[in-house]
Formats: structure tokens, sequence, C-alpha cells
């Protein structure tokens, strides 16, 4: 182990003990060297007895603040950038590439012995401007899309060949109605056909043939009670494999709200059909929203809710924990303080297992708790191929 690595390392173990013990920011010298090893009960390494590997999204911004990048380093073994990947931040001008945010993430979970989920790479949103603006005005034909989006994955996903374990592919490409289907409506399917799904597992696999490639989507595992969404899912991944497209799983976005009725044995179902096609399953972005007093402090407003935030995220992680192919359990921002949530739900929030000031919450121990106890019966991850270091 390099000097950086076990620095960062130790700054890890020992500001996620400040947290968890409550004590707010951890200062400069809990950050110091005390910590030499890694906190046998932090959620990396409790998850790592069974090869799940637990991740989180995250950002540049965050990791600048000392205590979150602890937290991240010191709980997680697998990192999503939130938005860094995404075509919009990569190319904000045609032509003019801006990896900066992306390089920084790759960079602090290389120091940090963490794998890297990709995300995304063929999405109706956060496209860029000069693209939708062309494709809006005609300048751009579908031809010309299609070729600037071969060029995209094939840019995007070379530059970080071997470095990437899951890129997630295609994303919410499903109808919510039931029947669900391909939205024949969405950007990509408008402009492109359906087939284009097909196609960017195909170029993506020739940029990177080392990483496996996923779908990702949400309300694909136990949200819906007719399960309409999860079945065309499953319906999309066995065509795309009946075609000999290079699909290697599933992500299941896993966004949860306490309001809404959700099935942990669904989802174990869901989870057990896809990797009955000889997937992988990836819990891709875990979190659950309940309703709180402001968007600032994100106290929830009924102890119901404070029940059952913590009861579906440790739902969910059980039912991940129960199916081998399933590989890995990410959470979407681990801390209130960066959840997409408030700005999207009014009224809601309290969706993490940390809460606004960096505290673990119910939740975060109910996971921890999960973990520890699926360590002495889970079992073990199915085999993955990884990144080389
Ligand atoms: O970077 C700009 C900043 O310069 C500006 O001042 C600010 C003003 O609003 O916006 C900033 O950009 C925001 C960006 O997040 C970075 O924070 C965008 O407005 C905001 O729309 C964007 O939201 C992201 C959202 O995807 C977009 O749909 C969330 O952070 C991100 O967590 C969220 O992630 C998605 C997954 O990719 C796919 N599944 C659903 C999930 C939640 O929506």
């Amino acid at each position: 182990m390099d000097v950086r690595r076990r620095s960062v390392l130790a700054a890890g173990a020992a500001g996620a003990a400040v947290a968890i013990g409550g004590a707010g920011t951890a200062s400069a010298a809990a950050l110091g060297a005390q910590h030499d090893h890694r906190d046998p009960d932090s959620l990396r390494e409790l998850a790592g007895k069974t090869g799940l590997r637990i991740g989180t999204a995250t950002s540049p911004q965050a990791l600048t603040i000392p205590a979150r990048a602890a937290i991240v380093a010191g709980q997680f073994s697998l990192v999503t950038p939130g938005n860094e990947m995404k075509w919009q931040v990569v190319e904000p001008t045609q032509g003019v590439f801006d990896w900066s945010g992306a390089d920084q993430l790759v960079a602090f979970a290389k120091a940090n012995d963490q794998l890297i989920r990709g995300h995304t790479l063929v999405w109706h949103n956060q496209l860029p401007t000069w693209l939708t603006t062309g494709v809006g005005d005609g300048t751009i034909s579908d031809s010309q899309l299609r070729d600037l989006l071969h060029q995209h994955i094939t840019t995007e996903v070379s530059r970080f060949r071997g470095k990437i374990w899951h890129w997630d592919v295609c994303n919410e490409f499903l109808t919510d109605s039931n029947p669900s289907m391909i939205d024949p409506n969405r950007f990509w399917a408008a402009h492109l056909g359906e087939g284009v799904i097909a196609d960017a597992f195909r170029w993506a696999h020739e940029a990177d043939p080392g990483a496996l490639l996923f779908y990702n989507d949400y309300n694909i595992g136990g949200e819906d009670g007719s399960n309409a969404k999860a079945d065309a899912a499953f319906t999309l991944v066995r065509g795309l494999l009946d075609q000999g497209a290079p699909v290697h799983g599933v992500g299941i976005q896993g966004h949860l709200d306490t309001q809404f009725g959700w099935s942990p044995q669904r989802l174990q179902q869901d989870i057990e059909r896809y990797a009955s096609l000889g997937l992988k399953v990836a819990i891709t972005e875990a979190d659950v929203r309940t309703f709180v007093n402001n968007a600032t402090d994100q106290v929830p407003t009924s102890s119901l809710e404070l029940f059952a935030q913590p009861y579906e995220f440790s739902e969910m992680l059980k039912a991940a924990l129960a199916v081998p192919e399933c590989v890995s359990f990410t959470v979407w921002g681990f801390t209130d303080a960066d959840s997409w949530v408030p700005g999207v739900f009014t009224g809601e929030g309290y969706a993490t297992p940390y809460d606004v000031n960096l505290n673990p919450k119910p939740a975060y121990f109910a996971m921890q708790s999960d973990l520890r106890l699926a360590a002495f019966g889970a079992p073990k991850r199915a085999h993955t191929r990884t990144p080389h270091p």
C-alpha cells in the first residue's frame, strides 16, 4: 500500500468514527494518523465479508469537505459519480470535453481501493444543450444524432477503459404505465428507435470489453404493485440477450417513498428473476424519502415515518444480500445534506443514511446490523470481473 492511500484510508476510518460518535465535523487531528486500519464495523468492511460492494453516489464538491470525504472513504467500497459522467457535464460544448470532475472521482476511488459505477451513457436527461438544441432546430439530423451518440459512448468509455466496474449504459427507457413499454416519446427512442438500446450496449462493449454493462431504471424492484415495469425490464433485457447484445446486468435504482406501498419480497423475486437470465444485479440509487419539517433540517414529521425509513432501507439491503447475483448496493448520496430529494419532492427529505449534520441515522445502524449478521450466513457474492488496479 502506498503512503498516499494509507493516509486517505486512515482519514476515512477516523472520520467515520467521529461521525458515528455524533461529534459532528471531524477535526484535522481526528483525520490524522491514529487509525491506520479500516474500521471493522464500517459498512464496507462488513459488506466485504459476503463480497457485496457497498457504494454511494458522490461529487467532487462533497469530497472537498474532509468530514464527507472521510465517510465516503471509510464506509464505502464503491463510488458512483452522481453527475460527473453525464454527457451534459463531460461535453458542455460540442468537441470540448471536461473530464475534471470524473477524473477527480476516479482518482479518489483508486486511492481508497474502491470500484466505480459509471453513470450514465444514454439518458434523456442532462444532455448537452448544443445537442438538444441542434436536434430541436433540425441542424442535427437523426442520422447525425446516431453518429454523435456512437462517438460519445466510444469517447467516454474508452477514456475510462479498465477503470470502470459497471457502466449504466441505458437509463430509464421504460414507461410507468401498465403495461409498461419502451417509451416511444422519450428522446432516444423517439429519434433513433428502440434499436438504439442494443447498439449502445455494443458500442460500449467495443470500447471497454472488460466493463460490465447495465440497464438501469426505477420502479423495477417491488415498488409498483402490478410489477408491470419490472416485467417490462425483464422482457427488455431478455430480448437484448436474445439478440446477442452484451448486457451483463440490471440496475434497480431503489428510490423509495414511505408514503407508497413497497414489497421487499417482490424486490427479492425481481432480483432473482433478472439473475435467472444469467445477469448480475445492482441496487444502484437506494434512498427512502419521507415527509419532513423543512428542506434544511429534514426532520421527519411523524414517528411512523421515523420507523418506516430505516425499515425500508434494511429490507432493501436484506433482499440484495439474499441473492448472490446481486453484487452491489449503492445509496444515492449518503447524507441528507447532499440528497436530490428536497429539491425535487416538495416537503420530503430524510432520504439517506446520514442526517444533514453527518450523523448516522437509524437507517445506517440498521444496514450495519444487517451486514454484520449477513457475514454469518448470507451467500457469498457471485464472481464478477473487476477492473485492473
Ligand atoms: O451544476 C449546476 C450549478 O452550477 C447550478 O448553480 C445549479 C442551479 O440549479 O444547478 C447545478 O446543476 C444541478 C446538478 O444536479 C448538479 O447539482 C442541476 O440543476 C440538477 O438538475 C441536477 O440534478 C441531478 C438529477 O439527476 C438530474 O436529473 C441530481 O444531482 C442527480 O442526483 C440526479 O440523479 C438521477 C440519476 O442520474 C438517475 N436516476 C434518478 C436520479 C435522481 O433524479
